[in-house]
């Protein structure tokens, strides 16, 4: 059968994905998690619906020249609406899960200093129970970039520690409220892409920029990446501590953060090269990662940021001993990575001491680390998804880890048709190669226990606006109707096949 439908789909839609390449599905253990990701500010709209209160990325959005294409996210891709349907665009496919965030907002409009809104719970509370129904288990992130403005308006959000309350409290009464049906909490996505681009590059709210990068205005300082870290790492432990004491008997759920995680692979293999791929990961992953898992931050970061780095408390580091259960892994890209402090380096992006003194490029000898996209940081190159889940597996014991996206975008030019985006053989492949690569690491050894393509549907990609296409299935943005793509299609074949096999 498995051979008959491949041939099947390989005629009717030309695609090359021949049954020696396909992952074989039963690489995946039986309990295994399939599901698409989202986020509550590129799905949702009702931007001022039920009493949701107005977030950084609200604001952010609407000023010009903010958003390559000068859209927002007050529609998206109105999920807030159409959440039944598109539940059951995922039960056709066969998911047994949905990751989704939780839009702070929508549930404190004035962080801790208003009241709980109700309708926004009886929101999520409707969506958990849809998927559950279906049997689909929520898999639910509590801050994937939108946080109340109110917070940023009152104390700088991230640069205070006192959003460290602001952020136990929402977690309380997400937990409270959500935490007897919701068995998977990620407290944030992707900190190290939320500060660096927030922080450092200055192209997501709240502007600020740092180092060599963006145009910095009086006042912005390189500390600052590091102290929202600091502040973000610290919200994390203490919403993980409040679950633990306080939710985790009754409940039996676990929690976690999402990384983004690059593959960073030595340009050479001089010795110098091989240290400068480690500082480029101690700069971005293990910054967040090594606080939480093992209690400190890298050794590099200490010697070369100094006292620029933060320090942590003796009641910071008790409660770090036990930082999450899982590890969230976002992985889509490789890049090659130089040394900067022995050899020359081009000045600019990557050279300064805040980014590690590594330089990452995607070109070695004129070729490219993987197939270039539309995306400027997206090189297709599979095993880089082997690579770097082998890499969290050895560096954090082998904590159970989950692939908490991946995903391959197309850019939406002027002329293009629907039917060009309906048969996504590129993104079939995409996904054929990853999975085939991280089924080799879990074969290895690797404790991964979920994957979730991004996405379900084609969305509102950040300052991109809706110039990208992400999704399993095509939204007409006018209608805002959905359509299959064929990968919607291999997607259920491939999770199909891991049934009857398990
Ligand atoms: C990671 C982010 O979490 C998500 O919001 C974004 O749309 C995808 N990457 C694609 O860029």
């Amino acid at each position: 059968f498995h051979v008959f439908f491949v041939f099947e789909i390989c005629f009717s839609n030309l695609i090359i994905v021949s049954c020696k390449e396909r992952p074989h599905p039963s690489s995946f253990p039986n309990n295994f998690l399939f599901g698409t990701a989202s986020s509550a500010y590129q799905f949702e709209g009702a931007f001022l619906s039920d009493g949701k209160g107005l977030n950084n990325w609200d604001i952010f959005s609407h000023k010009p020249g903010n958003i390559m294409d000068g859209t927002n996210g007050d529609i998206a891709v109105d999920h807030y609406h159409r959440y039944q349907e598109d539940t059951d665009l995922m039960e056709n496919i066969g998911l047994n899960s949905y990751r989704f965030s939780i839009s702070w907002a929508r549930i404190l409009p004035k962080g801790r200093f208003g009241k709980v809104n109700m309708a926004g719970i009886r929101y999520y509370n409707k969506l958990i129970n849809a998927l559950l129904r279906k049997g689909m288990q929520p898999f639910v992130t509590l801050t994937h970039y939108d946080i109340p403005q109110e917070l940023e308006d009152r104390y700088g959000a991230w640069l205070s520690p006192e959003v460290q309350d602001d952020f136990r409290y929402y977690a309380d009464v997400c937990f409270k409220y959500f935490g007897d049906r919701v068995k998977y909490w990620v407290t944030f996505n992707e900190p190290n892409v939320a500060v660096i681009r927030g922080y450092r590059s200055g192209t997501f709210p709240p502007s600020r920029c740092s180092g060599s990068f963006g145009n910095c205005s009086d006042g912005d300082s390189d500390s600052d990446p590091f102290v929202a870290a600091h502040n973000i790492i610290l919200s994390h432990v203490t919403a993980f501590d409040l679950y633990r004491t306080k939710y985790k008997k009754t409940q039996g759920g676990s929690a976690g953060i999402v990384m983004n995680a690059i593959w960073f692979e030595p340009i050479s293999s001089s010795l110098e090269d091989k240290k400068a791929a480690e500082r480029a990961q101690s700069f971005y992953m293990k910054w967040f990662l090594d606080p939480i898992v093992l209690g400190k931050y890298p050794e590099e970061m200490q010697e070369i940021l100094g006292s620029i780095l933060p320090i942590f408390s003796k009641t910071d580091l008790e409660k770090m001993k036990r930082g999450l259960d899982f590890i969230g892994i976002n992985h889509y890209t490789s890049f090659y990575v130089k040394d900067c402090i022995f050899s020359a380096c081009n000045k600019g992006k990557g050279v300064s001491r805040t980014e590690g003194y590594a330089l990452w490029t995607a070109m070695k000898d004129g070729v490219l680390i993987g197939e270039p996209t539309a995306l400027e940081w997206l090189y297709i190159n599979p095993p880089g998804m082997e690579k770097i889940v082998t890499y969290i597996r050895d560096r954090y014991n082998n904590t159970p880890m989950f692939i908490t996206e991946n995903g391959f975008g197309e850019l939406d030019r002027p002329t293009s048709t629907i039917e060009v985006f309906l048969n996504d053989v590129k993104r079939v492949q995409f996904m054929n190669g990853y999975l085939d690569a991280l089924a080799t690491a879990i074969r290895e050894g690797a404790d991964v226990r979920g994957y979730f393509t991004w996405s379900l549907l084609d969305n509102f990609e950040w300052t991109d606006g809706y110039t990208i296409r992400f999704g399993l299935h095509h939204v007409d943005y006018t209608t805002l109707k959905r359509t299959p793509k064929l990968s919607a299609t291999w997607y259920k074949q491939f999770i199909s096949d891991h049934q009857a096999r398990s």
